[in-house]
Order: C-alpha cells, then structure tokens, then sequence
C-alpha cells in the first residue's frame, strides 16, 4: 500500500479527493494510506505562529522553519515505521520540473510519498534544502498554496496503482502512454441535434474502429500538441495514417 503524507495548513481541502470517485473508492480498498499533518500543529508559541516576514523585505510571508521541520520528521518517522525503507520527499513549487506522465510513473513505483503543500510566497529555502528530494510544478501559473498541485499529484500517481481502476477503466489506454492526445468519445443517440456520430464507431468492425481511434489521435496531437509528437516519432503506418487524417480534415475544414 502506498504512503502519502501531506504537509498542510489546510487539511481539510484534502477531503475534495480522498472521499469521492476513484481515489475515495481507492481509499476504501486500502489501495494508498493517506495522513495530514498540520505545522500548527507543531507550532510552540502561544500564537501558534507558522509564517514571519521575509528578510531581505517584500510582500508576503514565508512558512517559518521550526515547525514545518518537526511535522515534515514526524511525517518521515510514521512512513519509516509503516514499513517505508526511503519516503520520498517532494515539495510542491513553480520553481520545481514540471509534472509528466513519466515523473508520475516514477512517483507511482515509490513505497512512500511525503508532500510538503508550502503558501505561494514560499517556505524558508533552509527546510527544502535538508529535506526535500524533489520539487515539482504543475504547469507555469502561480496558486495560492500548494495543495491543488499536492492533490494532482495525487489523482494522478493514485490512479495507476494496482486495484485503483476497474478493469473498464485500465489506465493503459490514457492518453499519453502512447505519448498521444486521446481519440473522440461517443455515447447514445446516434444522432444529437443532428449530429450523427461516425459511421466506423457503429460499424462493429473492431479493427478498422481501432485504426479510426489511432487516426484521430494522431491528428488531434498533431494540430493541438505538435511538440508531444516530435518527441515521440511515428512509425511508417502511424505516418499513413496522420496523412489520411490530414487530407480528411483539409476536405472538412479543418
Ligand atoms: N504552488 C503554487 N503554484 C504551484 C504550481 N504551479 N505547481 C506546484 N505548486 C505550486
């Protein structure tokens, strides 16, 4: 069972996505084990004070250091004794390398995740300095905390473990595995405000619906992410096959 344990002032927002769909489900069946801690918690004035000026000045607060190091240990500690040989530890930053399918695959492989949630004006470079592993964005915009990102993080890896995903649900066929934008969906009627849906995904014909889904993601990421396909390369039937989609498209307008 994977460890996750968060570093939050805010606990409370976790909930969103530990008690409903396919993470609550996941939850339930003990797929990952999900704990809170909160640095006010860990807090020793009588204020329970957890951020101070910034030296140097400027706007803002930082996340002082004292009691964010004790709840990030006392994290470290109860993943140590749940068995965790290495907790990784992963601070949650627009200074971090962005988040891709590969670094959740790599975050999906670990025994123990330790997310450090910091506010945007950030936490004293002291506590990532000693602590933390990784630092990790997830796109180039500034939130007003880390924990949108911390629970993206965590949909993201949660939903690749093993039992998370029914069997009609198989992560396999996500987009980007195969480096893809994902192909169009339809649903009943046949017909929606005169609509029809394409004639090949009513044909019963599995092979040539296979080939159709493969055009359609290769001719999405082609016009939408142009950069994802360069990386990746096709293969000589692959290149037929965006061909086709592009000659389609060109008759369609567009
Ligand atoms: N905290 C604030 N903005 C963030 C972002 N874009 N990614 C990760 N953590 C963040």
């Amino acid at each position: 069972m994977l460890q996750i344990d968060v570093i939050t002032l805010f606990p409370k927002m976790f909930d969103a996505i530990t008690e409903s769909g396919i993470i609550g489900r996941a939850r339930d069946r003990r797929v990952y084990q999900f704990l809170p801690w909160n640095p006010r918690d860990f807090a020793t004035n009588t204020h329970r004070t957890v951020d101070d000026r910034p030296y140097g000045g400027g706007p803002g607060m930082v996340m002082m250091a004292e009691p964010l190091e004790k709840a990030v240990s006392a994290a470290r500690q109860r993943q140590i004794s749940a068995g965790v040989r290495k907790p990784r530890m992963i601070y949650l930053s627009p200074q971090g390398r962005l988040l891709t399918h590969e670094l959740v695959m790599s975050l999906a492989a670990e025994q123990g995740l330790v997310l450090l949630a910091g506010r945007y004006e950030g936490v004293d470079e002291r506590v990532i300095a000693r602590q933390i592993d990784d630092e990790i964005s997830i796109g180039d915009y500034v939130l007003s905390g880390g924990e949108l990102a911390a629970m993206v993080v965590m949909d993201a890896v949660i939903r690749q473990l093993p039992g998370a995903l029914g069997d009609a649900e198989s992560a396999e066929q996500d987009s980007f595995v195969r480096g893809l934008l994902d192909c169009p969906h339809y649903t009943r009627p046949e017909s929606h405000e005169g609509v029809a849906v394409p004639p090949v995904l009513m044909s019963g014909n599995h092979a040539d619906i296979t080939r159709w889904r493969l055009k359609q993601a290769l001719g999405r990421t082609q016009q939408r992410r142009p950069d994802l396909l360069a990386a990746r390369g096709m293969s000589a039937d692959e290149r037929t096959l965006l061909d086709e989609y592009l000659v389609e498209a060109q008759g369609a307008g567009k």
